[in-house]
């Protein structure tokens, strides 16, 4: 395993991508700070110093599922940060809150060279001893505001990479990823039969009940009845 370190870095999935083919599997890019940080649907994500900020390179032979990375992801997030006395839930479908709060989110994406997989890269945004701009502070929160003190976010990265390396190696190679949902099921901050109110990019909102929620959809049931099948929206409530 690699391990690459940058104090300033425009964004650590940026710079996987960019140098995929030099990377080996396992590589992992982490910075300090980044000056252009995306997250989902390209959208900004604020990296200052303080937080942890990170990407790792998977080269599987097979490719069976890319969400199998990102539920070993976030059932890493998860697991590590109930260890430190943080409540953390995963919100649908890769959001990490404490009380509705976003407190880290991931990005995972697939990286084609023409028609073949060149590899999946897997960022980690976790906001730990950074204070939030004013236009966050209502919907996101810092592990630091959570737990009471501040973290070495090396030792974070540490303990997470350890982690994220044992649920990789038992759950997606081995084929048991039966497994690694049904923890990620138990972690959801919303489950099947919970009521809500989902905004989607096409600016539609639906109030229903959730009848299933899977890796890359989930499926809800408004007041009257009909059943809405919904791959990339957002909670808002
Ligand atoms: C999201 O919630 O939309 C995903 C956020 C992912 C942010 C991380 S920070 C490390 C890596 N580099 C990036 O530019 N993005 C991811």
């Amino acid at each position: 395993e690699k391990l690459i370190s940058f104090s300033v870095l425009e964004s650590t999935n940026k710079y996987a991508i960019s140098n995929i083919d030099k990377l080996p599997s396992g590589s992992v890019v982490w910075a300090l700070e980044q000056t252009g940080g995306y997250g989902r649907f390209k959208r900004r994500w604020i990296s200052p110093k303080g937080g942890l900020w990170f990407s790792v390179v998977f080269k599987p032979r097979l490719l069976r599922d890319p969400n199998l990375y990102t539920k070993v992801i976030s059932v890493a997030v998860v697991e590590t940060l109930q260890r430190i006395g943080c409540p953390a839930k995963i919100k649908w479908p890769n959001d990490i809150v404490v009380s509705d709060r976003k407190l880290a989110g991931s990005l995972t994406e697939v990286i084609f060279k023409g028609t073949r997989i060149a590899g999946i890269v897997a960022g980690i945004g976790l906001n730990v001893n950074n204070d939030l701009p004013e236009e966050l502070k209502e919907t996101g929160i810092s592990l630091k505001d959570v737990i009471g003190k501040e973290m070495d976010v090396s030792l974070l990265l540490a303990i997470l990479l350890k982690k994220i390396d044992a649920l990789r190696s038992r759950y997606v190679m081995k084929k048991k990823s039966g497994y690694l949902t049904r923890r990620w099921k138990k972690y959801l901050a919303y489950r099947e039969g919970d009521v809500v109110a989902v905004s989607l990019n096409s600016g539609m909102k639906i109030k229903g009940t959730i009848l299933k929620i899977a890796s890359d959809y989930m499926t809800i049931m408004d007041e009257r009845g009909d059943v809405h099948k919904i791959r990339s929206g957002e909670f808002i409530s």
